[in-house]
């Protein structure tokens, strides 16, 4: 069957990757998709939003399956323009998607159904906002309601750095209609940890767990970026505690889409803190995989990620089996100079074909002159490292990232260093 993945990062490399060997993968396209998905699939130039380009490509190529990385077009009703031409589509619909699109609507839910997550209280005035945030407890967080690249929300441990975080989302509006609400939310401390589900309707198969590393310096410092570094397995946290987050979080919350009329389908992701006393609060939900969660929980997929997509796409999923392979798997992000912030593009990358075995995914890279690579955008590249421990695996990576170089080529050196101590 051929099949059309749209968006053009590392998660999607990783998911075309993994899709590509599946026996019953034929023609592989990517709309945008980038120079290293090119090494695998056919990248057509549609853009994540031409819903009325995207649905006619698909139709035309008479594709069997439709896969959605982003998180910005699901929000857009991407899912629910192929569903109208009747081309089978792995992802949530518009209504389900607002789980990530919308943390008020996301906060409202998990509390109609005493979902454990952090007290909170919204606002869309800013007046009013101020004056709570005022009399609250240090650290506190303050969210952007809508989607903001990964960059909405502040940890505040000053009530100058948080009166500022409101200012810029309400007074400024930095993330435009995106921060026509606020969520106002208590701080949550403890051990953060990702879990990646398949979900149909009320059936979960929740993925290998894995931990991202947001910040972009070392020791979880400077500022949040879309995700430096992954690993999986968390050896550090028990498996029981990783089924109460699926028992008491991820489930109950499935079933209260279907309750709500807005069933999930596709990947429901949910950000967790796990309290000192080993208790799963929730961060956030996204709705589809994470990037660069994906990195290291596809290489550990044994089934065939072809198969659990249809399966969910046909609301089958509780008939299939989804194995896990018992190796570790690190992934490290080469990132441009200057990123999060503005960063330069066309940079030449030298190592990139003799990359010591690891797995190699391409978030931001294009081909400049005699077919070499240069970087194209913040994350360059997610080097994967496989091993029989997160302590092989990371070295696995490493090894690989050393071999890579372009100038400014910025990458944390403690990615799964927590799993170590
Ligand atoms: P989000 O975009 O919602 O995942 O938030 C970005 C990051 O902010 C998370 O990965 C956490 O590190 C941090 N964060 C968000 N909400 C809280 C909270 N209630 N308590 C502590 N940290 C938080
Ligand atoms: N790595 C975090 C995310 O994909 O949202």
């Amino acid at each position: 069957m051929d099949i059309l993945v749209v968006g053009g990062g590392g998660r999607e490399h990783a998911i075309i990757w993994s899709l590509s060997k599946s026996p019953g993968a034929g023609k592989i396209y990517c709309a945008p998709g980038n120079a290293g998905i090119a090494t695998l699939a056919e990248c057509v130039p549609i853009g994540v939003f031409e819903f009325d380009r995207l649905t006619a490509f698909a139709k035309e190529k008479e594709v069997g399956l439709v896969v959605i990385g982003p998180d910005d077009p699901l929000a857009a009703g991407i899912v629910d323009a192929f569903e109208a031409q009747g081309i089978p589509v792995f992802g949530p619909r518009k209504n389900a998607a607002e789980i990530e699109g919308s943390k008020t609507f996301m906060k409202d839910l998990l509390h109609k159904y005493n979902i454990p997550t952090a007290a909170y209280e919204k606002f869309s005035d800013y007046e009013a906002a101020l004056s709570y945030l005022r009399v609250q407890e240090l650290p506190i967080v303050i969210k952007a309601d809508g989607l903001a690249a990964g960059k909405g929300v502040t940890v505040a441990y000053s009530q100058e750095e948080a009166q500022q975080a409101l200012s810029d989302i309400m007074v400024s509006k930095v993330f435009g209609e995106a921060g026509a609400q606020v969520v106002i939310e208590e701080f949550l401390a403890g051990q953060e940890m990702s879990i990646l589900a398949f979900v149909d309707g009320e059936t979960v198969r929740p993925m290998a767990a894995a931990q991202d590393h947001k910040p972009i310096f070392d020791g979880d410092k400077g500022p949040n970026t879309g995700g430096m570094g992954t690993y999986s397995p968390l050896p550090h946290i028990a498996d029981a505690i990783i089924l109460e987050a699926v028992k008491t979080i991820i489930e109950p919350t499935a079933k209260a889409m279907v309750a709500e009329g807005r069933p999930f389908s596709g990947v429901l992701f949910a950000g967790l803190m796990i309290s000192p006393d080993g208790k799963p609060k929730t961060i956030e939900f996204n709705a589809r995989f994470g990037d660069p969660e994906t990195q290291v929980v596809l290489p550990r997929l044994k089934s065939d990620l072809l198969e659990i997509f249809l399966a969910v796409v046909e609301g089958r999923l509780a008939d299939i089996d989804i194995v896990w392979s018992e190796e570790a798997a690190v992934c490290v992000v080469l990132a441009s100079e200057g990123y999060p912030g503005p960063y330069p593009k066309g940079v030449p990358i030298t190592g990139l074909d003799d990359s010591q075995g690891g797995l190699i995914f391409h978030a931001g890279t294009a081909r400049g002159a005699d077919n070499s690579w240069v970087t194209n955008g913040g994350r360059v590249l997610g080097v994967v490292g496989i091993g029989t421990s997160i302590a092989e695996a990371r070295e696995a990576a490493y090894a690989s990232a050393n071999g890579i170089s372009f100038p400014g080529k910025q990458y944390r050196s403690d990615i799964a260093m927590k799993a170590l101590v």
